[in-house]
C-alpha cells in the first residue's frame, strides 16, 4: 500500500534515465524472466511488509500518517509546493549550542564536544548504528584491461571486495566495484567514485537506435573527468546491501546480525552503502594509480543521500557531490515541501534508515527530531561539498529545503574557518553559488545530476590542484 505513495521518480526509471542515450525503447525481456521477475518483486514485496510490521510492533506503532502524494496534485495529500506552507516547524536545532544550552564558540568545542552529540543523534535516530567488529575486506583485482574511454586510454580494473564473513557463512556480501584511471597519468589521480545504479537480471539493454548513433555523443561525466586527468569509480550499492526491507536480513546488514531482523537503532541500507564507500576508499590508499587523498564521492537521488551520508561519516572523504538527494538527504526533514518523512518511514523506503525514524511519521513529529538534515551537512565540515538539484519534474526534492540545508550548516564552517553559501535567499534558477565550502546549483533539467557535472568538476578544481 505504501509503495503507491511513492513518487513517479521510481529508481528503475531513474537508472534507465541514466542511459537514455542507449536506450531507444523499452527495456526487452523474454516472458519467462518477464514472470520470473514479477514473482521475485511480489516475493520482495511480501518479506518486506512482514519485515515492516516487525519493526512498527517493536516501536509499539500501529500506523503511521499518511506521506505526500506525488503523483495527482488533486489528492488531498498532494504533495504541497506552496512556499507559504512549507514550514510548519520553522525553529531548527541550532548545530553550534550544546545539549546543556551552552554556546559552541571554539573549533575544539565542535569537534570534542557538539558533533558527537550530533553524531549520537543522527546514529540512534536517523540512521541507525553502525555494529562494532566490522568485518574485515579483501580487495580482488578480478581483471585489468587497457582500452580507451571516448579517445582517452584508460586502464580499467574490476574488484571484489569480499567481505569476511567467517561470523555466519550463511551470507556473503561480495562488493563490486570498477575503478577507471588515465593510462597516461604520470603519478597517481584524482578519483569521484560514483554509487552506481544497477539493472535486474533478464533486463538487457537494447541496441542503440539510428537516431542516436548519429547524434555526436556529448562527453559524458566520465570523460569530463578523464580530460581533466582524472578517474573515476563506479561502486554498486546492492553487492552491500539490497535495495528493499526484505533484504535487511541479507547483506552486510544481515551478516552482522546473523540473518535476524534488525534492532529500532541499526543501521539502514544508507549507512550499509556508505561503509561499502569506505571499504573502497581503503582500497584507493593502497592503490597506485589513486590519489586517496582526492578522493570524491557522487551519487544521485536514494544514492545522493548515501553521498551525504558517506561524506558525513567518514572525514578520508575529500569532496562530495549531492545530486538530488530529497528527503532522507539534506533536505530539511521539518520541511513539508515534496516528500515528506512520512513518505520515507513507509514501507518502501523505511530500509533506508534506523527503524527508530519511523517514529517521527507517528507518533512523534518532525518537530520533535533531535537533529535535521543541516547538521548532517554540518558534519561534512570542513570539507566540500556540493549541492544539487533539478527544476522541471525535481520538486518531489525540494530543492529550496535542499538550499536550506547547506545555508544552516553555514555557520559550523564559518567556526572552522572555511566560507559558507554566500547567501540565505534562495537564487534563481541556474545561479551557480560555488564560491565556499558549500556550493548549491540548481540546474533547469530534471530528476539527474548531468547538467551539474561540468560545475562540480570546476568547484574540485579548487581542491584537487
Ligand atoms: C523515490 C523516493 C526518493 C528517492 C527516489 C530515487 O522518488 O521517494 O526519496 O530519492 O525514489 O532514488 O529514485
Amino acid at each position: 500500500m505504501n509503495y503507491l505513495l511513492k513518487k513517479p521518480v521510481c529508481f528503475f526509471l531513474v537508472a534507465m534515465l541514466f542511459c537514455s542515450s542507449l536506450l531507444a525503447q523499452p527495456p526487452r525481456l523474454s516472458p519467462a524472466d518477464s514472470i520470473a521477475r514479477r514473482r521475485s518483486a511480489d516475493s520482495v514485496r511480501q518479506l518486506t511488509e512482514q519485515d515492516y510490521k516487525k519493526m512498527l510492533d517493536l516501536l509499539h506503532i500501529s500506523s503511521i500518517r499518511q506521506g505526500a502524494n506525488g503523483n495527482d496534485p488533486k489528492a488531498p495529500n498532494a504533495a504541497n509546493y506552496d512556499e507559504a506552507k512549507a514550514n510548519p516547524f520553522p525553529d531548527l536545532p541550532d548545530p553550534l549550542v550544546l545539549k546543556n544550552g551552552k554556546k559552541v564558540t571554539t573549533a575544539k568545542m565542535w569537534w570534542n564536544q557538539r558533533r558527537p552529540e550530533i553524531v549520537e543523534d543522527f546514529d540512534r535516530e536517523i540512521y541507525g548504528r553502525v555494529p562494532k567488529n566490522l568485518p574485515s575486506v579483501k580487495w580482488e583485482v578480478v581483471s585489468t584491461v587497457n582500452e580507451t574511454n571516448g579517445a582517452i586510454p584508460v586502464i580499467t580494473k574490476k574488484l571484489v571486495g569480499h567481505v569476511d564473513n567467517s561470523s555466519y557463512p550463511q551470507i556473503t556480501v561480495d562488493i563490486q566495484l570498477t575503478v577507471i584511471t588515465p593510462a597516461n597519468a604520470t603519478g597517481p589521480v584524482p578519483v569521484i567514485m560514483e554509487f552506481g545504479f544497477i539493472f535486474p537480471p533478464g533486463f538487457r539493454m537494447p541496441a542503440p537506435s539510428a537516431t542516436s548513433s548519429q547524434k555526436p555523443a556529448e562527453p559524458g561525466w566520465q570523460q569530463q573527468l578523464l580530460a581533466k586527468g582524472w578517474g573515476y569509480a563506479i561502486i554498486v550499492p546492492g553487492s552491500i546491501q539490497a535495495d528493499n526491507g526484505a533484504g535487511l536480513t541479507q547483506g552486510i546488514i544481515g551478516l552482522m546480525n546473523k540473518g535476524q531482523t534488525r534492532k529500532a537503532d541499526d543501521w539502514g541500507s544508507l549507512r550499509a552503502w556508505a561503509w561499502g564507500a569506505s571499504k573502497a576508499l581503503d582500497y584507493f590508499e593502497t592503490d597506485k594509480a589513486v590519489d586517496a587523498k582526492k578522493v570524491g564521492i557522487e551519487g544521485h537521488s536514494r544514492y545522493g543521500k548515501a553521498t551525504v551520508v558517506t561524506m558525513a561519516y567518514d572525514p578520508r572523504f575529500a569532496i562530495a557531490f549531492i545530486s538530488s538527494s530529497g528527503e532522507g538527504g539534506v533536505k530539511l526533514h521539518r520541511r513539508n515541501a515534496g516528500e515528506l518523512v512520512e513518505n520515507v518511514a513507509s514501507s518502501g523506503e523505511y530500509h533506508w534508515m534506523a527503524g527508530n525514524f519511523i517514529k517521527y511519521a507517528g507518533p512523534l513529529t518532525w518537530g520533535d527530531m533531535p537533529v535535521d538534515a543541516h547538521e548532517l551537512v554540518a558534519m561534512c565540515a570542513p570539507r566540500p561539498v556540493f549541492i544539487s538539484a533539478g527544476e522541471k519534474g525535481d520538486g518531489w526534492v525540494d530543492a529550496k529545503g535542499m538550499f536550506l540545508g547547506g545555508v544552516h550548516a553555514g555557520p559550523v564552517y564559518k567556526l572552522l574557518g572555511k566560507k559558507d553559501l554566500g547567501t540565505v535567499d534562495f537564487p534563481p534558477v541556474e545561479t551557480t553559488l560555488t564560491d565556499g565550502e558549500i556550493a548549491f546549483r540548481q540546474h533547469t533539467a530534471g530528476h539527474t545530476p548531468v547538467p551539474n557535472w561540468p560545475t562540480f568538476i570546476r568547484f574540485a578544481e579548487r581542491y584537487f590542484k
